[in-house]
């Protein structure tokens, strides 16, 4: 019999997988294993009775990785799982930046009683105007598992794409369009793209990545 705790709610469809063998406990010091998601666990005293750390998502700069090497506790995540949502989100994102879309909501919010709100709109629609996705260059930085899904899905809009990963996997370059061009510095990203996105774990070799001096075309 082995006891778990989880130090954020975990959906009742992935606690349903484990069998009678596993019991809750809010106990954390004597629980075999931990479920969490973003709790910071860098400053809480590590039980020797703890085997294992499952991080529900793909990064782990909440769990101290270096005591749990030592103290040979198990740590895994889950990469790609919220994978396609965060590339949805990428995509309204730049809708969104491509047009006052909300400018354009909260205008007819404001006009709701105007009787000739169709006559006002003709006048007022040119303020809420942008561009295309089509045809625009997107910049992908981290070529994992969400960026290979958003390099591929803005392709499919019609934009040109450039991605960097310098240590790009085989498994993601061979999912990754051929259409896409991958780039050797994040400079000529820079110099190239209408849009950046940024899709690489949050270390210390990434905090800051994206500066000033990115800024610079
Ligand atoms: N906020 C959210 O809701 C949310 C959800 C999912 C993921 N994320 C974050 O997004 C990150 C990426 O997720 P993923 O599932 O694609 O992870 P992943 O591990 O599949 O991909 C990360 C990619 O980044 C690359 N990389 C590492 N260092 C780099 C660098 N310096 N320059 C360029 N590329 C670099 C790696 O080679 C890898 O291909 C995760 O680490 C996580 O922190 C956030």
């Amino acid at each position: 019999m082995f006891q778990y705790t989880c130090l954020n709610p975990i959906a009742a469809v992935g606690l349903d997988n484990l069998t009678e063998d596993y019991t809750k406990t809010e106990d954390f010091a004597q629980a075999d294993a931990v479920l969490v998601r973003s709790a910071a666990m860098h400053d809480m005293e590590l039980s020797d009775k703890l085997c294992a750390i499952a991080r529900a998502g793909a990064g782990v700069n909440n769990i101290p990785l270096d005591k749990c090497a030592e103290k040979g506790i198990v740590v895994f995540n889950t990469p790609g799982a919220n994978a396609n949502g965060v590339k949805e989100l990428l995509i309204s994102g730049m809708l969104l930046a491509a047009r006052d879309i909300v400018g354009g909501i909260d205008w007819v919010k404001a006009n709701a009683d105007d009787e000739n709100i169709s006559k006002s709109m003709e006048k007022a629609k040119k303020n809420f105007a942008g561009s295309e996705l089509k045809g625009k260059k997107l910049g992908v930085i981290g070529l994992g598992a969400i960026g290979v899904l958003v390099a591929n899905a803005a392709n499919r809009l019609g934009m040109d794409v450039y991605g960097v990963d310098p240590f790009l996997s085989v498994k993601n370059a061979l999912t990754l369009s051929r259409d896409i061009t991958v780039c050797k510095s994040y400079d000529e990203l820079y110099k190239t793209c209408d849009y950046i996105t940024v899709h690489v774990p949050y270390m210390p070799e990434t905090k800051g990545l994206l500066n000033k001096a990115a800024s610079i075309r």
